[in-house]
């Protein structure tokens, strides 16, 4: 500890976080900022070019509205976001990103990314707003384009954020420590915004043992946002909506290809496609239940109840979808053969471009998806802003679009004064995937630059704090080193919980109580109240995470933070007493949807300094 040196690094605007929302954020601060003589500045935990959920890569843009040419205006926009749902959105929000999203995925193909183009020179779309890509190098294209705005000397790499720094009731930076050298930063900023990606590992796994890297969104994004709002006193909305993606079993491949573009079916082991023979279960679930397309929840309620019914496994099928497809060339054997390559190529690319260990499960067991079907199957829970699930930070909306409740100031800032929010980071304005995120991130870059420039005074430091802000942070290692003689083994101490097994431990009481995999997404008010008094326990044996190096530090503190989004999320499920989204969880003794009394956003607050949470109900605002 003592031999850590403290570095502390002045800056204007402070972007927490190097995904597609930070990414966003720095090109759009970098060119504001520029006319103010702002100085930005970008701290990752990682390395830009592949940080974050468009890490490994993406096989399509899934936020594509097409408004200059008239293809979809901002309103079907969030008719169809409202309608996924259930009809808990910020309808200025989801107006707000989908006005700009076109702009960001035309500076992505400036910047390079090749998008799939049709014979006249368009957009190849896999569905009404998604676009198909080479996206494997999405990732390192956008990040090139954040670095080359802001200057690599601007840029912190491998400096894992712990948490907020707080002048009053402003947020005045950030503090965090180096994965590389034994270096605590301390951030001191005008306004900071928290981007810092959602949360995996909060919930067990599918996947075990050698697998147990493997997650659908990306293992290293721990809820480092939610904690750092949290700490920072912000107000949360939506954290009871988790999501729950159907993948290809096993390595997490996208369906959204073969769903929308080849225009496959699933269906059971008997050959029954769910979505026709449990039709009648989406009347219980109107008006929602009715809409096209049928939310993504309602999807995988469907499919649930045939695995709940034994009629499992559940299969994409690959080779009944390509079959059709190349059927017109039937009678043409040259042409067959080269639509059969043809669409052969374009299904392992799915895979390739963004999840290539699918690609490897095809290629173990022998797969080939014009003759055998692939097995799919509803992942573990995750909280994530951007995708289908809705939690995050609230955030202001608009000046012109959001209604005065909705609106405090400076677009996506949050309730915190000069704390702002983006991509993951921000609830209640779902489906802006990579293209939204980064569209929401300029949003908030510019919006930064306009707080700073009208707030533009020094904050108040408490150099007291900040020591004891650096001696929490690297407790860890020093509780390791002070007690590793008490035992023989390791990883077993009476002094010390080492971050592997504080997760497992998280995990599984989240699995069993909070509607994880194991209790097929069921749970109830004893279930949550039994998981609160666990998480209560948890909490306490925090204080004794031990760390063996740099690196178990970093997991002992990401596991901190997913134990505080799974906090907020067991008391937000607890709070809404119906079942809204089937599919994602379901409350067994709240099993319907009340949209009489909870036809609302569930907000919550946490105290920073005391920990004691307060819940409440905010009306939802129908703007379009
Ligand atoms: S991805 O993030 O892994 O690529 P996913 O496979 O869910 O996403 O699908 C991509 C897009 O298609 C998302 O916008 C998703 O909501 C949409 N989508 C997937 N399956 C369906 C379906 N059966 N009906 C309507 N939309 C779908």
């Amino acid at each position: 500890m003592t031999d850590f040196e403290t570095v502390v690094v002045e800056t204007d605007v402070l972007i927490l976080g190097g995904g597609m929302a930070a990414c966003g954020a720095a090109v759009e601060a970098a060119y504001w900022g520029k006319k103010e003589g702002l100085k930005v500045t970008l701290v990752d935990k990682a390395a830009m070019d592949r940080s974050g959920a468009v890490a490994m890569g993406l096989s399509a843009i899934n936020q594509y509205v097409g408004l200059k040419d008239g293809q979809n205006t901002m309103k079907d926009y969030v008719d169809y976001v409202r309608n996924d749902l259930m009809g808990i959105t910020r309808e200025d929000l989801v107006a707000n990103i989908a006005r700009h999203v076109d702009s960001s995925v035309h500076l992505f193909e400036k910047w390079g990314l090749p998008i799939w183009k049709d014979k006249d020179g368009g957009y190849v779309h896999e569905g009404r707003w998604q676009l198909m890509i080479n996206g494997e190098s999405y990732k390192i294209i956008v990040a090139e384009a954040a670095k080359n705005a802001l200057g690599t000397d601007n840029i912190y790499e491998r400096v894992f954020i712990t948490g907020p720094l707080l002048d009053g009731d402003r947020c005045s930076g950030a503090v965090g420590f180096s994965t590389r050298e034994n270096k605590f930063y301390v951030f001191k900023a005008k306004a900071t915004l928290a981007s810092m990606g959602g949360a995996v590992g909060v919930f067990k796994p599918r996947s075990s043992g050698e697998g147990a890297g493997r997650a659908w969104y990306p293992p290293f994004n721990s809820g480092a946002s939610a904690y750092f709002t949290l700490k920072a006193g912000a107000e949360m909305t939506c954290q009871e909506v988790r999501f729950i993606p159907v993948r290809f079993k096993d390595a997490y491949g996208p369906v959204g290809a073969w769903f929308l573009l080849f225009k496959s079916r699933a269906t059971n082991s008997l050959g029954e496609n769910y979505m026709e023979t449990r039709r009648p279960e989406l009347e219980n679930w109107a008006p929602y239940g009715k809409v096209k397309p049928v939310p993504a929840n309602l999807r995988n309620w469907l499919m649930m109840l045939d695995v709940m019914e034994g009629k499992g496994p559940i299969y994409m099928r690959t080779e009944e979808a390509i079959a059709k497809l190349a059927e017109a060339y039937k009678d043409d054997p040259k042409g067959y053969k080269k639509k059969m390559k043809e669409l052969e190529n374009e299904a392992w690319e799915d895979f390739l471009d963004m999840t290539i260990s699918q690609a490897m499960l095809w290629a173990a067991t022998n797969t080939q998806p014009e003759e055998k079907s692939s097995e799919i199957a509803a992942a573990e829970p995750y909280f994530i802003g951007s995708h289908s699930g809705a939690s995050g930070a609230w955030v202001s909306g608009p000046k012109d679009i959001a209604p005065d409740e909705y609106f405090w100031g400076y677009d996506n800032m949050t309730t915190v004064k000069g704390l702002f929010a983006a991509g993951d980071a921000s609830g209640a304005s779902s489906h802006k995937f990579s293209s939204g995120s980064h569209a929401e991130g300029r949003i908030a870059g510019k919006a930064i630059c306009k707080f700073v420039k009208e707030n533009n005074t020094a904050c108040a430091y408490d150099e007291g704090a900040i020591e004891e802000a650096k001696k929490a942070a690297l407790k860890p290692l020093s509780q390791y080193a002070d007690n590793q003689h008490l035992s023989s083994q390791a990883d077993i101490n009476p002094a010390y919980i080492q971050p592997k097994m504080f997760m497992m431990r998280l995990q599984k009481m989240m699995d069993e109580y909070a509607g994880g995999v194991t209790a097929q997404f069921t749970t109830s008010k004893a279930n949550l109240e039994k998981c609160l008094e666990l998480l209560g326990m948890l909490k306490e044996d925090s204080a004794n995470l031990g760390a063996k190096d740099l690196h178990d530090l970093m997991r002992a503190w990401e596991n901190t933070h997913r134990m505080y989004q799974a906090e907020a999320h067991v008391r937000s499920i607890l709070f809404r007493e119906e079942t809204r989204w089937p599919g994602y969880y379901f409350r067994s003794d709240m099993p319907k949807m009340d949209d009489a009394n909870w036809k609302c956003f569930v907000n919550c607050t946490m105290d920073p300094k005391s920990e004691e949470w307060t819940m409440k109900k905010v009306d939802v605002k129908t703007v379009f």
